[in-house]
């Protein structure tokens, strides 16, 4: 059994990775019924959340059946972290995850997310006072390192781990590298085979298939894997890794039928959260994936991406399953 502090866990389990505008609740609770076993919301700002910016407020909400949840956060300034932490743990999610990886310029130029990567110290003693803080478990998600030439992961997760990090989920990529090239999971089992590491160690970067999944843990000895971009417009995907630890075999592919249901709930999960106008408008981008694969698809496509009532396009998929019912997807 792995644990993140109190919290217990089936083996290996399998965590949805935070991702910005689509870990969302609704996207969320369809991924939990489909076997994630911990859920984290997208990185929120700590400077905007204790600016009280709406938009950073509502990606605080949590919802019970999505237990257990993290929410994510990020900062590099020592006050506004704690602040954050304050106002984060109202919320009652189960851990606070601190970003330490997010490459993305805006966010690394102020030595947040990746940007930390460049000073450990900065990195471990924010940890520190962040789980002096708070009763909460305190998560960390990181790279291997800034660059090639930085990579100290071993010795960065067990200071972690020495300040209180209840488990650390580490992608197998640097910041240069972003999203370029494979993950490589070597730096990740080394954490992992530190005979000083005692907190679950999960391996992120290219699990893609239930084969790569066993790999993780069979071959890397890693703790847990987190799974970003294969569950996208693809829930299934964390049944489909669990079927295979079981069995060995692969679950038949999803029908159309399923897809649909799972495009209207997605739909209205997204409008009893956020209202109708922006519940239709942010689901568009999960549509493509949903019915990727299909031929001629581009009209019906079209009406998913383009309606601005939700009627138009709860009509568009009962159209796709009447229209395409007998597809067979492979
Ligand atoms: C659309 C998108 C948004 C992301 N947003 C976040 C985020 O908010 N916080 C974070 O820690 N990582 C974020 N990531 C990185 C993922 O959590 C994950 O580390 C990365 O995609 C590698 O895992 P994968 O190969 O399973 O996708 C994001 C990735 C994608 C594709």
């Amino acid at each position: 059994m792995v644990k993140i502090d109190n919290i217990e866990l089936p083996d290996f389990p399998l965590l949805l990775a935070p991702m910005e505008d689509v870990s969302d609740p609704p996207f969320r609770a369809l991924c939990k019924e489909q076997g994630a076993d911990v859920v984290y919301t997208e990185f929120i700002s700590s400077e905007g959340l204790i600016r009280d910016a709406a938009k950073s407020v509502m990606k605080l909400d949590i919802y019970e059946k999505e237990r257990p949840v993290g929410i994510q956060i990020f900062g590099a300034n020592l006050d506004s972290m704690l602040q954050t932490v304050d106002i984060v743990q109202e919320s009652k999610p189960d851990i606070i995850d601190i970003n330490f990886g997010c490459p993305v310029k805006k966010v690394v130029c102020k030595g947040a997310g990746a940007g930390i990567l460049k000073d450990i110290d900065l990195m471990v003693s924010l940890t520190k006072e962040m789980v002096k803080r708070t009763h909460l478990p305190i998560t960390v998600k990181t790279r291997l390192g800034w660059d090639h030439n930085s990579i100290r992961i071993v010795e960065v997760a067990e200071r972690l781990q020495d300040v209180g990090c209840k488990a650390i989920s580490i992608h197998g990529r640097t910041r240069a590298q972003m999203y370029k090239g494979e993950a490589d999971w070597r730096p990740i089992a080394e954490v992992k085979n530190n005979h000083r590491m005692h907190i679950p160690v999960f391996g992120n970067g290219d699990v893609d298939s239930p084969e790569r999944a066993v790999e993780m843990r069979d071959d890397y000895g890693l703790d847990g894997a987190m799974i970003g971009r294969a569950s996208i417009g693809n829930p299934w995907f964390f049944k489909e890794v669990k079927h295979y630890f079981k069995t060995g075999e692969h679950l038949s592919p999803v029908g159309i039928e399923e897809r649909v249901d799972a495009a209207r709930r997605h739909l209205q999960m997204s409008i009893d959260w956020k209202g109708e106008k922006l519940g239709v408008f942010e689901t568009r981008r999960h549509y493509t994936n949903y019915f990727k694969g299909i031929p001629h698809f581009k009209e019906y496509r079209t009406k998913l991406v383009t309606s601005d009532e939700s009627v138009d396009v709860f009509k568009a998929l009962d159209e796709i399953l009447e229209v395409f019912g007998n597809y067979e997807f492979s």
